[in-house]
């Protein structure tokens, strides 16, 4: 992939997405200008850290898929895989994630959040992964549900190295140059005091992005300041790739009031999910 194929492959993510949501029964998300200069910037920031990780699909001069894989410390991770839908289960999806996961090369753990696409699936966990279910959860959260929230700050450029050495401990890789991305984009909160430390981002468009804690109790009061943030734009909210280590946050869902139901699971190979800790579709 090269930064002239970034337009193509964007529409390709596009017309994945949307057709994926239409089979499910879903309505497709908007595709607001935002949203397209957010996935560009995405693209790009992938394409410049990761460039042995980037590959396009093309037929003549056009762009018919995309994978995008980034690696931090020992952890590879797959942030996208997508085909246009005329061109799919033709294997090109397979071909894409084998080029995706030589750049895994020497890394001793990898992760890919799935989606529900039974290609998808079969792909990951065909590929020495192991899969673990996952839920989500979305709707109007109940304001009378929120805590006091004493221990959470708003975050800032200054908290990224803070921030990295919180990903170390949680997770084993820090996220590094994704931080400097996710602070210019999304409202991020920190806790750091003697009983534990963490980060979150929440988006303006009421996606608890990342979060990241020493314990549940601090990943617990993040998860609420990131709920008190969204309530306060009067939008729903949606908290992803729930597995079964993060009950904790399960719990805080249903203490919110929000619906809690079935979602494309996480797949790990030589690892398995960190407990408290939300992963990031696109920078896991
Ligand atoms: C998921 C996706 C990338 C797969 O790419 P693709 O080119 O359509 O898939 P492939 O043709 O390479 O097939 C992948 C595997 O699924 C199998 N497969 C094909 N059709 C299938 C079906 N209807 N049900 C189950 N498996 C199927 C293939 O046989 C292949 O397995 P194999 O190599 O062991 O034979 C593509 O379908 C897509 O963009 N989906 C929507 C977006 C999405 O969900 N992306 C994944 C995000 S994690």
């Amino acid at each position: 992939m090269t930064d002239d194929d970034v337009d193509g492959a964007v529409r390709v993510q596009v017309e994945a997405f949307g057709d994926l949501a239409r089979r499910e029964g879903e309505t497709p998300h908007p595709i607001t200008d935002s949203v397209l200069v957010r996935s560009r910037a995405r693209h790009r920031h992938l394409l410049k850290h990761d460039p042995d990780g980037a590959y396009v699909a093309v037929e003549g001069d056009t762009a018919v898929g995309c994978a995008l894989a980034l690696r931090r410390n020992d952890l590879w991770g797959l942030s996208l895989l997508v085909v246009d839908p005329a061109t799919q289960s033709a294997g090109v999806g397979r071909r894409l994630l084998g080029a995706a996961l030589g750049y895994a090369a020497g890394c001793d753990r990898a992760v890919i959040l799935s989606s529900g696409d039974p290609r998808a699936m079969r792909a990951y966990a065909t590929s020495g992964f192991a899969l673990h279910p996952q839920v989500h959860a979305t709707g109007a959260p109940d304001r009378g549900a929120i805590p006091a929230l004493p221990r959470v700050r708003v975050g800032g450029v200054d908290d990224i190295e803070f921030a990295d050495r919180v990903d170390v401990a949680v997770r084993g890789a820090a996220h590094g140059p994704d931080h400097e991305l996710m602070m210019s984009q999304l409202t991020s909160y920190v806790v750091d005091d003697t009983a534990g430390q963490g980060y979150a981002y929440v988006r303006d468009d009421g996606h608890v992005y990342l979060l990241a804690a020493s314990d549940d109790d601090t990943a617990t009061a993040l998860l609420w300041q990131c709920i008190r943030d969204v309530a306060d734009l009067d939008l729903p909210v949606t908290i992803e790739h729930l597995n079964d280590g993060q009950q904790w946050a399960i719990e805080v869902a249903y203490r919110a009031r929000l619906t809690v139901q079935p979602a494309g699971p996480v797949f790990w190979r030589g690892g398995t999910p960190p407990r408290a800790y939300l992963a990031s579709g696109a920078y896991l």
